[in-house]
């Protein structure tokens, strides 16, 4: 079973040994980059170990921002020897379903390098879609959740 969970003291040097292939390292910073970041910018950052029957697989860090009511998937990875298997996008659906409940937020974010076709996949079959914006020579998407947010572009 799939489960998110924040980083603790016992999950943390499992993540940082969590690695993508060769190929992936640029569409995804390293895990020890993201706590790195997670604590600089602490008020916002959520990192969230993605757990397999208790055992890390992934990680997740969001962008939480509940004065703007946006949430932005900041990094997303699966360990190379768990993908393909429907973990990340378990993963997503999860997340998804909790930031609905929160009742909080508008709209989820993100930004994908535009040759990393996997993580497009995955976005849109989840519902996110190009908005045709670029940051920093990366594609942002977005996942409305109220509908006043459709209008968005
Ligand atoms: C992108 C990533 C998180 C996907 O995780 P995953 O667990 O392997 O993905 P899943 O098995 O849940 O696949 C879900 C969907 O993603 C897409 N997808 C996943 N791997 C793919 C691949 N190699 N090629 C094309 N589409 C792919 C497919 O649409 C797939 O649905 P389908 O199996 O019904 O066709 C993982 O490949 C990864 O960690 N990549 C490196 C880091 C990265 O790119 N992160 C995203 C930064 S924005």
């Amino acid at each position: 079973m799939i489960k998110l969970e924040k980083v603790t003291e016992k999950t943390f040097k499992k993540i940082l040994s969590l690695k993508v292939t060769k190929e992936q390292e640029a569409y995804v910073s390293s895990n020890l980059v993201s706590l790195a970041q997670a604590w600089l910018y602490y008020e916002h950052a959520r990192p969230l170990a993605i757990l397999l029957d208790e055992e890390p697989i992934g990680f997740m860090m969001l962008d939480w921002d509940e004065e703007e009511r946006t949430v932005g998937i900041w990094r997303m990875m699966i360990d190379a020897q768990y993908q393909g298997k429907g973990y990340g996008k378990k993963a997503l659906q999860i997340l998804i379903e909790q930031i609905k409940q929160d009742n909080k937020f508008d709209l989820v974010n993100l930004s994908i390098v535009p040759e990393n076709q996997a993580a497009r996949n995955l976005y849109r079959s989840l519902g996110f879609k190009e908005t045709g914006e670029i940051d920093d020579e990366e594609e942002i998407m977005v996942l409305p959740l109220t509908e006043g947010k459709e209008a968005i572009k």
